[in-house]
Formats: C-alpha cells, structure tokens, sequence
C-alpha cells in the first residue's frame, strides 16, 4: 500500500502477487507483471487507432464526470498505470487509485498528472473486498475492469462499488450494438467462426446493476455502432448524482 488508507494490504506484503492459486479470471494475475504493466499503454493506446480509441473513452467518461460537483472524492479502482488522473484532475476531483496490482499502482504513482492541486492517493487492494467504509467516497471509476469478469463475480464487484460509493458509480460495459458484434454474429451463423463472445443487451446490463444497488441514469456510448464499449453512469439508490 502506498500512502496509507482504511485497511490496506499489510506493509511488506506489496511486491507478492495477490490472488495466486484462486484466480477466476485472466486480468487478476495478468497485471502483475513487469512487462506486461510496461507495455500495457504502448500496445493498446499508441499509433493513431490507439489515440482515436483514448479519446473517445476519456471523452465518454468526461461527460459521466460533468455529472458530479468538483472537488469530489472519487475512487478510480482499478486505476492501472493511472490513465485517468489527468481527466479528473482536469475535473477538479479528489482521487484514490487503487489497484490489485503493486507493479501497476508504481507506474500510475510515477504517471504526469497536472494536478490541480487536490488530494491524490494510491491504495492496494482487491475490487472483491474493499477496505473503505461504506459511502466513503462521491464516486467511483471502474473502467475496462468489469467485463473482464465472470457474472458471478462481477455482481459482487459491483456491490462492492455501490457500497463504497455514497452516489454515483461509472462503469463501462461491452454491449451488442456495434458492427463489430454484428460482423462476428454473422460470421458464427455462417460457421466461419466458433465461438461468439458474449456482448449484453441494455437491458441485462440495467437488470444487474439494479442487482447491485446501482440504477442507470445515463449512457453514454464511446462511439455509437463503431465501439462495442458503453460508459454508464449509476446513481447509487439513495444518491444524487446528476446535481450540475
Ligand atoms: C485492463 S486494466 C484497466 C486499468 C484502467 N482502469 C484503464 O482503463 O487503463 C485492468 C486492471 O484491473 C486490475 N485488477 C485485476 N483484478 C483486480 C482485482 N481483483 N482488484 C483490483 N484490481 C484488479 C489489474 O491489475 C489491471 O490494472
């Protein structure tokens, strides 16, 4: 744990990889390791796609973050190599970065942020079982975190967002409505290919983040049939996002 928040991992523990021999998903483990975390910005968000695609996330999450007021504590969780600290900082928001992997919590803490000047903090720990009291923050960012998880899990992880969270929660989600799917549906039915990876309606999605506590107050999608992506802004039920 850097910095030193609620009840973070034990001091000493930081440089283990965490969740060894129980990892129910790929990005658990992934992201705990050196090159994968160095190369992480480099092999998706360079060259002109890769510039495109950030874009058009931060410009989908910007329009979540117009919803809450500034100098919001805002917990961007999993924060990775720390992506979004410039966006909120730009947003006049409070952050805590928190992320399962030490090596990814290094980079973000070594990341340019044009910090306004407001309160930046880095905590380790795990999305399934956070240490924060309940609604200890405004807000919370999970981005291109939950459609890494299996339903199970994600329902949990969700509820744990909800729970720190005393009024709105952004996630993203991968939803059916882009060619991309479209193309792949086509193709399955044509045999061409096996498998077709599961996309959600938008109705699941809001039938589980209504499981979790969360309802959807605004969608907003990080571009319209040419993204499968959609960033959705939740009102924790008994919250108030939506105050600008
Ligand atoms: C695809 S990256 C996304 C990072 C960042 N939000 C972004 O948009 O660039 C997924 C991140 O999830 C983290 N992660 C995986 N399992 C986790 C868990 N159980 N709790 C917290 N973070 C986790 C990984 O270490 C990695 O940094």
């Amino acid at each position: 744990m850097l910095g030193g928040m609620g009840k973070g991992l034990p001091l000493g523990e930081e440089k283990k990889e965490i969740g060894m021999g129980k990892a129910e998903y790929r990005a658990r483990l992934h992201y705990q390791d050196g090159e994968v975390v160095e190369g992480y910005e480099a092999k998706r968000f360079s060259g002109l796609s890769g510039w495109l695609r950030t874009r058009m996330e931060k410009r989908a999450v910007s329009k979540a973050l117009d919803y809450l007021e500034d100098g919001s504590l805002i917990l961007d969780l999993p924060c990775g190599t720390g992506r979004f600290a410039t966006l909120l900082s730009a947003h006049r928001m409070q952050m805590v970065q928190a992320d399962i992997s030490w090596q990814m919590i290094q980079f973000a803490s070594r990341h340019k942020c044009t910090s306004t000047g407001g309160f930046r903090f880095f905590v380790r720990c795990e999305a399934e079982a956070l240490p924060f009291r309940e609604g200890a923050f405004e807000g919370v960012l999970c981005f291109r975190f939950i459609p890494h998880l299996p339903p199970d899990l994600r329902l949990k992880v969700l509820r744990e967002l909800a729970r720190v969270s005393g009024e709105a929660v952004i996630v993203d989600y991968r939803f059916k409505y882009a060619f991309r799917y479209l193309s792949r549906w086509i193709r399955h039915r044509l045999g061409l290919v096996r498998s077709l990876r599961p996309r959600l309606s938008l109705s699941q999605i809001r039938s589980e983040l209504l499981q979790a506590g969360l309802s959807p107050v605004r969608w907003i999608p990080v571009a319209w049939l040419f993204s499968e992506k959609v960033v959705v802004l939740c009102r924790k039920e008994g919250g108030a996002p939506g105050r600008r």
